[in-house]
């Protein structure tokens, strides 16, 4: 199979890296990709959120199945495009994106699905919200369509909330607010390789959002993440499977929308048991990295059975122990990344990968060029074991006011 995979993430440089093991695969091509990517497969550039420009060089390039990486592409309708003209694609369409993209709509189809969330109300007034909040006490507060945290404020006070209500409102866009009771318990994210009705778990994760160790700090894209997240059964993961995934496809799927792509859910595990916070329409970020280090099975092969509607639903087969991965964040983020720094890399050892994100080649040496530029991952026999290593392997890998958390995995049991 010809592969053309879109992205140039770090999450796109561990989906390569797991790509290029099967025997399926007799050529990647990437886009845009990064140099940690080039170093193993052919990068191209190209306007990944242009249909017409992905499909021509699908075309151009004889490409069997296209992965889709990041969500971008699938919001501007890149897989509907390569679905309509006849070749694979693993992502969904735009219309499947929108339960990424807007917090209403989610919401709309766990109420409809019956998957279990936050109890809420949806407000096309800011003012309106500010008002109600006020008689909400504790609550969460979140803008239809922001990504990335951004527009989440978890208010311990109706007062407070009602402030981010106005806040909010003052944004483009940041009228329409979802109030939504505030859960507790710890997060973890549970991904779903869906072919529209039929789906195969990875691994239960966990992602560190905060930026500085100890949880503290602004949130950011994810600072770390471990796999497995040990807390969880596999007869919970299995239970969040019927309870979520199979309800939020079927739900899509009778709305006209077959769901060919990753599903991932955003769960609480809280007292009275798991509650979905968000879908993203993707896979994580940094949550693939060591996925991908876990999962024993030829991945080239699951994304085609998702592609052409022929998966067979089955536990999937993980690698004994667990994975940590360590982001470097450049100086100053997530609010201002410092770009331009030189990087020094070092050599991995035994079971330690470093992907590459925010990099680029400047003549002979590599400098950042974004604000999460590498991860560091590694695998151990336990948690703990996997995290030493991580920690150890981003602390050789250095340039000026890099800076990483040493605690990503640290709550594990
Ligand atoms: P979201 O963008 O919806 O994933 O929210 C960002 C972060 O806000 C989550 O990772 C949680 O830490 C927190 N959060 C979101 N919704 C809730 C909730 N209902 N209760 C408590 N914390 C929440
Ligand atoms: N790591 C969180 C995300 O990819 O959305």
């Amino acid at each position: 199979m010809k592969l053309l995979l879109l992205g140039g993430g770090g999450r796109e440089h561990a989906l390569a890296w797991k790509l290029q093991q099967s025997p399926l695969v007799s050529s990647l091509l990437v886009a845009p990709g990064n140099p940690g990517i080039a170093a193993i497969a052919e990068c191209v550039p190209l306007e990944i959120t242009n249909p017409a420009a992905v499909l021509a060089l699908a075309k151009a390039r004889g490409i069997d199945l296209v992965v889709v990486g990041p969500e971008a592409p699938l919001v501007a309708g890149v897989a509907d495009a390569l679905r309509a003209a006849g070749v694979d694609v693993f992502g969904p369409d735009a219309a499947g994106a929108r339960i990424e993209g807007s917090k209403a709509f989610a919401k709309e189809i766990m109420l409809a699905a019956g998957v279990p969330t936050a109890r809420y109300e949806l407000f096309t007034d800011a003012a309106a919200a500010a008002q109600r909040a006020l008689s909400w006490g504790p609550v969460v507060v979140k803008a239809d369509g922001l990504a990335a945290g951004k527009g989440v404020v978890v208010a311990s006070s109706g007062e407070e909330a009602a402030e981010a209500c106005r806040a909010l409102g003052a944004l483009p866009a940041g009228q329409t607010i979802l109030l939504e009771e505030l859960l507790t318990g710890p997060e973890l994210s549970v991904m779903a390789l869906c072919d529209g009705s039929r789906f195969v778990l990875l691994a239960p994760s966990q992602d560190h959002k905060r930026v500085f160790a100890g949880d503290l700090g602004p949130n950011t894209g994810g600072m770390g993440a471990y796999a497995p997240a040990n807390f969880l059964s596999d007869a919970q993961l299995e239970a969040i499977g019927q309870s979520v995934m199979a309800p939020t496809l079927a739900e899509l799927e009778r709305r006209g929308c077959v769901f060919r792509g990753a599903l991932y859910a955003g769960l609480m595990l809280t007292p009275a048991g798991p509650r979905v916070l968000e879908f993203n329409a993707r896979l994580g970020d940094p949550e693939t990295q060591v996925l991908m280090m876990q999962l024993d099975e030829d991945l080239a092969a699951l994304l085609r059975d998702c592609a052409r509607g022929e998966l067979t639903a089955r536990p999937l087969r993980q690698k004994p122990g667990a994975s940590v991965g360590v982001v470097l964040a450049a100086e100053g983020y997530p609010d201002a990344p410092k770009l331009g720094d030189a990087i020094t890399l070092v050599e991995e050892g035994a079971d330690e990968l470093i992907f590459h994100a925010g990099t680029r080649r400047e003549g002979s040496i590599l400098v950042t060029s974004g604000g999460r530029v590498l991860t560091a991952c590694a695998r151990g026999a336990s948690v703990a074991e996997a995290k030493a290593r991580a920690v150890a392997l981003a602390g050789r890998l250095t340039w000026r006011g890099r800076h990483f958390r040493e605690d990503i995995g640290a709550k594990a049991p």
